[in-house]
């Protein structure tokens, strides 16, 4: 037995520290920009205008994302210390000059600790977030 086990911690030494180096070479992928497809962009929100929306998304926003990205939305979430990228702060004009379309996209797919809510939640819920969304921009718009 002894003979079989010594060549397969050898095996496994030079597995863990193969994963190790090759972990602190790689960028992890979410450094690079997250951007929607130009197609997802351009879909307009089948909720603009409905005054009930944003109310709605509210609920949605307190149950599912604001222990993430927080109360108000700046993406300091009690579960935001734990994860590698931070959550990101809807109320940043980053976030708010993104059209509705990509939004619901980021939404929908998901990367990383943010989680694909394309099953957890329906089509007219994920809009009813994007409405939501657009009530934390730290700068309003004048309309
Ligand atoms: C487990 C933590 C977590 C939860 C819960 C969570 N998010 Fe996120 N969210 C993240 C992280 C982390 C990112 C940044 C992802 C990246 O850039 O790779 C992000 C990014 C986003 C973005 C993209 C912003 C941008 O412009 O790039 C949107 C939109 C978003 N979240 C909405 C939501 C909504 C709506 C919910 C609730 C339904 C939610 N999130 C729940 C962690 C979370």
């Amino acid at each position: 037995m002894k003979k079989v086990k010594l060549p397969l911690t050898v095996l496994f030494i030079l597995i863990v520290s193969f994963e190790a180096i090759s972990s602190k070479n790689s960028k992890p992928f979410q450094t690079t920009p997250w951007i929607s497809p130009a197609s997802a962009c351009i879909i307009k929100s089948p909720l603009a205008g409905n005054t009930t929306a944003a109310p709605a998304g509210k609920l949605l926003y307190v149950k599912y994302c604001v222990v993430c990205h927080g109360n108000a939305g700046k993406g300091d979430g009690v579960a935001a210390p734990a994860l590698a990228i931070p959550p990101a702060d809807h109320s940043s004009v980053k976030v708010q000059s993104e059209t509705d379309g990509s939004l619901y996209w980021k939404i929908t797919t998901g990367r990383g600790a943010m989680a694909s809510y394309k099953s957890t939640l329906t089509d007219q819920q994920r809009w009813q977030l994007v409405s939501y969304i657009r009530t934390l921009a730290a700068v309003k718009k004048i309309k």
